[in-house]
């Protein structure tokens, strides 16, 4: 995706902020986008309030002098805007490819509206060729490894789990202090069955299966941005 459809992804979104909102900022190349639009609005006099989904996000925002709260301080939000990794049918989505989808959900479930952005790539049939991110407490994770390889082959999983490595040969670790094993599926015929299978498993701190989250994608194409409704 170029950084041009990113941004006219972002910018789509941006129409939909009104003065007085409430929002979540997400995380990823194509949020940074929006964070960026949305900070020249707030610089041209935009009041906002936002709990971003990440550190990243976070420092980012702070230095747009973006508005920061958080969701201790109000409970909910008017609209999370956020990029997806895969966007399936009924705008299922797989995130977490950053590592902030535990965040993410969680500000995403607090929002009357999520609403993506992305490039038509990320749009699918059905979601699972994108690794599956899974987010894990640090104990006793052989036996969660044990239980998520039973999981994947209940689930006729075509490959393996990944414990996620931060490019420099050490874990990645996410902004809770988690890790995160990659699930490579090839394709999730039953979403909801597997998102209940993974959180049954006790060392799972939560996956990237978004289901029912998203009201509305913003998906830039070449010929312009499509807008996909749930
Ligand atoms: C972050 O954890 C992810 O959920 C991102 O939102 C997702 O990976 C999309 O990122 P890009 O916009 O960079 O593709």
């Amino acid at each position: 995706m170029s950084e041009i459809e990113k941004r006219q992804a972002a910018a789509k979104a941006l129409e939909e902020i009104q003065s007085g909102m409430r929002i979540g900022l997400g995380t990823g190349s194509t949020a940074r986008h929006f964070v960026e639009l949305l900070g020249e609005r707030v610089a041209d006099g935009l009041d906002c309030l936002c709990v971003p989904t990440s550190e990243v996000t976070a420092q980012q925002a702070a230095s747009l002098n973006i508005p920061l709260t958080n969701l201790e301080t109000i409970d909910r939000l008017d609209v999370t805007v956020d990029g997806a990794d895969e966007i399936g049918p009924g705008l299922a989505l797989i995130k977490g490819g950053g590592g902030a989808l535990l965040r993410e959900k969680i500000v995403a479930a607090a929002s009357d509206q999520m609403v993506v952005i992305a490039d038509a790539s990320k749009v699918v049939d059905a979601l699972g060729r994108f690794a599956l991110p899974i987010e894990v407490n640090r104990f006793g994770l052989g036996a969660t490894r044990r239980a998520l390889e039973l999981v994947l082959s209940d689930h006729q999983a075509e490959g393996a789990l990944k414990l996620r490595s931060d490019g420099a040969g050490t874990d990645f670790v996410t902004d809770g202090g988690h890790l995160i094993f990659d699930a490579f599926f090839g394709r999730i015929s039953a979403p909801e069955a597997l998102s209940l299978a993974l959180l049954n498993v006790p060392g799972v701190v939560q996956h990237g299966l978004f289901l029912g989250l998203c009201k509305r994608a913003y998906v830039a194409t070449p010929d312009g941005v499509r807008t996909l409704n749930d």
